[in-house]
């Protein structure tokens, strides 16, 4: 492994705002970590976590987390947030997949998620970020009428997240997702709204090649009389049947 990375990996243990294990986060509760009760919002695949840190100085009042698996990316993030002595930026250096490790049930406010990768082929359809499973995660860890927002431009993407949350629950209206807001090549509208304003390290780099960038906010439903496991396994099996079709790979994947 490069030294650089090495060094980076070392630093990141250092600057006391990133959690790589959920037996390192355990010794602390959030509400300890930020020293308020303050809504919690996660930015997944959040990479150099520039966003996390834009929400969190434009947002004061709310503590943002982001989350990656990759720590060199992280880092990047990290140090800002440290340098700047941001006291409302976290990050946590680990797969999407282990959230429920971090955080318990209803405690976070709201979820981005940024540039995803799309895994194109509909035989890695799970590991999107927006598949069945992972809204089943979300969930979990969402308060009832906690918000999730997508930002991406990938257009397969975008229309398979869409779907999926549309799909979601078993056709109970009280339950699974429902969307507030859609909206396609966002940076062509004038004004653009607000908060779809700051935009990410990919978001840029999109932009400046002629991408549209795709928006969508939607409200996690909780209906207790819903069984969750039969919902999910309904989930699937329709969005099985919509993936059939490969999404074509118009956007960059994992670098
Ligand atoms: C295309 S980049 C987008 C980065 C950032 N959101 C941006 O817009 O600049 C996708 C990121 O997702 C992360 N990622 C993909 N799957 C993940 C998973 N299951 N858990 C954690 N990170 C994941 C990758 O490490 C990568 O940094």
């Amino acid at each position: 492994m490069p030294r650089k990375k090495l060094k980076h990996f070392a630093e990141i243990k250092t600057f006391g705002n990133t959690f790589e294990t959920p037996e390192e986060k355990a010794k602390i509760s959030w509400k300890k970590y930020f020293g308020n009760k303050n809504p919690i919002v996660l930015e997944l695949a959040c990479g150099r976590g520039y966003y996390t840190i834009a929400l969190g100085e434009k947002f004061p009042n709310k503590n943002f987390i982001g989350v990656d698996i990759k720590g060199h990316r992280i880092w990047s993030g990290a140090k800002k947030a440290f340098d700047a002595k941001m006291k409302n930026v976290a990050f946590i250096r680990h797969y999407v997949d282990e959230l429920k490790s971090y955080f318990e049930k209803d405690e976070v406010d709201e979820i981005w998620i940024t540039f995803p990768d799309p895994f194109p082929p509909a035989g890695k359809a799970k590991k999107r970020l927006t598949s069945p499973k992972f809204l089943e995660i979300y969930r979990k860890v969402l308060r009832p009428n906690g918000m999730i927002h997508l930002k991406t431009d990938n257009e397969n993407l975008f229309k398979y997240s869409k779907k999926t949350m549309e799909d979601f629950c078993c056709g109970n209206e009280k339950c699974g997702f429902k969307m507030e807001e859609v909206l396609h090549d966002i940076h062509a509208k004038k004004p653009v709204p607000e908060l779809l304003q700051i935009t990410t390290h990919y978001e840029g780099m999109f932009i400046e090649e002629g991408r549209k960038i795709n928006y969508l906010r939607a409200i996690s439903l909780v209906d207790k009389t819903c069984s969750s496991g039969k919902t999910l396994r309904k989930a699937i099996k329709r969005t099985a049947k919509t993936t059939k079709k490969k999404p074509s790979k118009t956007s960059k994947g994992k670098s």
